[in-house]
């Protein structure tokens, strides 16, 4: 089934029918949704769904455009929520510089201390990279990431970055923005980057697919990016779910 590993459905765009939308899910073949936290309070509510939801998770963490805002008590508080059994990963982290020219500094900071708590309670991390790949490639270099490594969510970078992620270990994740007309760049790194090595998700409500574009996103129109796989690496639809699936099993641990 389809695996969905970074969705917001905490978002108030799912307000009016969240429990419709979520409950649809295994009856359209998605079977994981990972949600992910962009601070402390929306790291609460991913694990809150994760608890209501037998085939959702969680990830804990604060986004590079909330670093500035993070608290050593938030800080602590993350670490906390990060034992809870329904939390796979650390996320969404990383560096932003499209929307936080001023918060610069403080995002490498904050990036690099959650790497370090990654390590520390031994969980993957979901980073995300905007206008910011220089930077964000060399910590993730200079970091000692530990066994359990990062993935980076919505990949949007050359293929010439993207051999830098495989050469660390990493994983990539693909969203929508690659059925997008003229994204020449996302489709040269799927024809590049092994199956084995690859994820799949929404961003949702954020970048819907074609035919959704413009929509708002869920999981419901995850399909349309596991196709656009397949017809880029000449495979089956059928084995692009099966593989990506046990892709995000096996680097989330999840057993089930
Ligand atoms: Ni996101």
């Amino acid at each position: 089934m389809l695996f969905d590993v970074h969705a917001h459905y905490d978002d108030e765009r799912f307000d009016e029918d969240r429990d419709i939308i979520l409950s649809s899910m295994l009856d359209n073949n998605v079977g994981h949704i990972i949600n992910i936290g962009y601070n402390l309070k929306s790291s609460r509510d991913s694990i809150a769904l994760s608890e209501k939801y037998p085939f959702m998770y969680a990830a804990v963490g604060f986004h590079p455009s909330d670093a500035h805002l993070m608290t050593k008590e938030d800080f602590d508080e993350i670490k906390k929520l990060a034992q809870h059994p329904k939390v796979v990963a650390i996320g969404e982290i990383g560096l932003d510089y499209y929307y936080g020219k001023e918060t610069e500094e403080v995002q490498r900071r904050v990036f690099r201390e959650q790497i370090e708590l990654a390590k520390e309670v031994n969980l993957p991390f979901q980073v995300h990279n905007r206008d910011s790949t220089r930077d964000c490639v060399d910590i993730l270099r200079e970091s000692n990431m530990g066994e359990r490594r990062g993935m980076m969510h919505c990949f949007s970078e050359s293929r010439e970055t993207a051999k830098k992620i495989l050469d660390l270990g990493m994983k990539i994740s693909i969203g929508g923005v690659l059925t997008f007309k003229n994204n020449v760049k996302t489709v040269e790194v799927v024809k590049y980057v092994p199956i084995e090595d690859l994820m799949i998700e929404t961003d949702c409500p954020y970048l819907a697919p074609v035919p959704y574009r413009g929509k708002r996103n869920s999981s419901l129109y995850i399909h349309a990016v596991a196709e656009k796989i397949a017809e880029l690496k000449g495979m089956d639809v059928d084995e692009v779910i099966a593989i990506t699936e046990k892709n995000a099993k096996n680097f989330f641990d999840i057993k089930d």
